[in-house]
């Protein structure tokens, strides 16, 4: 073998991929139930997106970026996150001059240079939402409601609600300034990142995941403490909203996004068996974040769920995918001379839309017999040069071993009406 595949990356192989396409094809329905539009943005981006829309002081920006110059001397970025981009898309494609909200959905892979363990990769897929244009608390609710009757409609059980309010640039100088005068007499007890982090954004420190600095921020006020009026109009109409929607949460006044786009309303959706990557999802109100990449002011508000730790929260949960079914029919021949035959007839079963296999190696009769079955077929079309002067051919059932002759004319109508049965 050549190589392996880089760290961090994944082989989803068939078995695996049916999670995949059933955790999609949920997610497609809910989109349209709840009225989503699919959009797909480009893998890669000019760099600057990212550093402008996610923050030079998140570990995203800062450490995470599979950045390069490409042969035209610009610098590119492998897509960290969904967000920038959509929002990037929204401005370029002239979406904000149409009616409001724009609701987009998308998935994908994403990339981050991270530490890889279990549930975390450096390339990994997401699902996510994005809604432009809308203040209304009631949004706030209605994604995240639909990210738990997305969970739900998976048969995940176990998901719990996270959720906080990480205030307006007008609260922000006063929990800034708060948690600056509770931070200042420990400020050598931190870890360096944390020391940086306490003149340029302070906030961070309480998502650090250092002991010594999560035992420092233990007692530190949250941003609930210092929200301006509107923010905590904003919030607690929000958890109305939710109430009302049925939609159980917790107020988790630590919470503190690693991006640095969000205001108002930030969640987090966790499975709380799948380890210490058990953050499944997570998003919020990102009202500033249209207006930084070149925008109108215009609000938004999204949530990205990864789609690796789902899966690893439905293995944890018992959620059975079932298994791709084999072919319908498996078409063995009896004798070389009717090869041909053969090949037409499996052609015409497919054109009729019907799943047909054989075998391409040569194998002896007793052989395709073997390949037939652990290909998982239903019926094998046994064709052979005898039943072909007949104008016929043998259909056996797998499973029973029951056999019949069957007109090749009413085949296909014949095989359809056996497998509808
Ligand atoms: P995020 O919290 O960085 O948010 O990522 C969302 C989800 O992506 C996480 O909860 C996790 O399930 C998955 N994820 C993140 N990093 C990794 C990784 N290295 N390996 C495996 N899974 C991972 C965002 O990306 C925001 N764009 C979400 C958002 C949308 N906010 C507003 N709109």
């Amino acid at each position: 073998m050549l190589t392996k595949r880089p760290r961090g990356t994944s082989d989803i192989l068939p078995g695996e991929v049916e999670k995949w396409q059933f955790i999609e094809k949920t997610m497609q329905d809910i989109c349209r139930e709840y009225n989503f539009k699919e959009i797909r943005t480009p893998i890669f981006e000019h760099t600057e997106l990212f550093v402008r829309g996610v923050g030079e002081d998140t570990d995203v920006v800062d450490k995470e970026m599979y950045t390069f110059m490409d042969r035209g001397e610009r610098s590119i970025t492998l897509r960290p996150e969904g967000t920038a981009p959509v929002v990037r898309a929204y401005l370029e494609n002239q979406m904000h001059t149409g009616p409001q909200p724009v609701k987009l959905y998308y998935t994908g892979p994403m990339f981050r240079y991270d530490r890889p363990q279990a549930g975390r990769y450096r390339q990994f897929h997401q699902l996510g939402v994005e809604v432009f244009g809308s203040q209304h608390p009631g949004v706030d609710a209605e994604v995240m409601a639909m990210a738990m009757n997305f969970f739900h409609r998976l048969g995940l059980k176990k998901m719990d609600l996270h959720i906080n309010s990480v205030g307006c640039p007008r609260c922000r100088p006063r929990i800034r300034e708060t948690l600056q005068n509770f931070f200042r007499p420990r400020l050598d007890e931190l870890c360096p990142n944390c020391r940086g982090r306490f003149e340029r954004n302070p906030l961070r420190i309480i998502d650090c995941k250092n002991d010594t600095c999560r035992e420092v921020g233990k007692d530190a006020p949250t941003t609930l403490d210092c929200l301006c009026s509107e923010c905590r109009k904003h919030f607690n109409e929000v958890c109305d909203y939710l109430q009302l929607l049925n939609v159980p949460y917790n107020v988790d006044n630590k919470l503190v996004r690693g991006l640095d786009y969000y205001t108002h309303t930030a969640f987090e959706i966790m499975a709380p068996d799948i380890g210490a990557q058990s953050s499944v999802g997570g998003g919020g109100r990102y009202n500033g974040l249209v207006e930084a990449c070149g925008g109108p002011s215009l609000p938004g508000i999204g949530y990205a769920l990864g789609i690796e730790r789902i899966i690893l929260a439905m293995e944890k949960q018992g959620v059975q995918v079932s298994s791709p079914p084999g072919p319908d029919v498996f078409v063995a021949v009896l004798d070389p001379q009717v090869k041909t035959k053969a090949f037409e007839i499996l052609f015409g079963l497919r054109a009729k839309g019907i799943a047909v296999d054989q075998d391409y190696q040569n194998r002896s009769l007793k052989a395709q017999m073997k390949y037939a079955s652990k290909t998982g077929a239903r019926y094998t079309l046994f064709v052979g040069g005898d039943e072909l002067q007949r104008g016929s051919a043998i259909l056996r059932e797998m499973a029973t071993g029951n056999q019949e002759e069957v007109p090749l004319e009413k085949a296909t109508e014949h095989i359809k009406q056996r497998l509808g049965e």
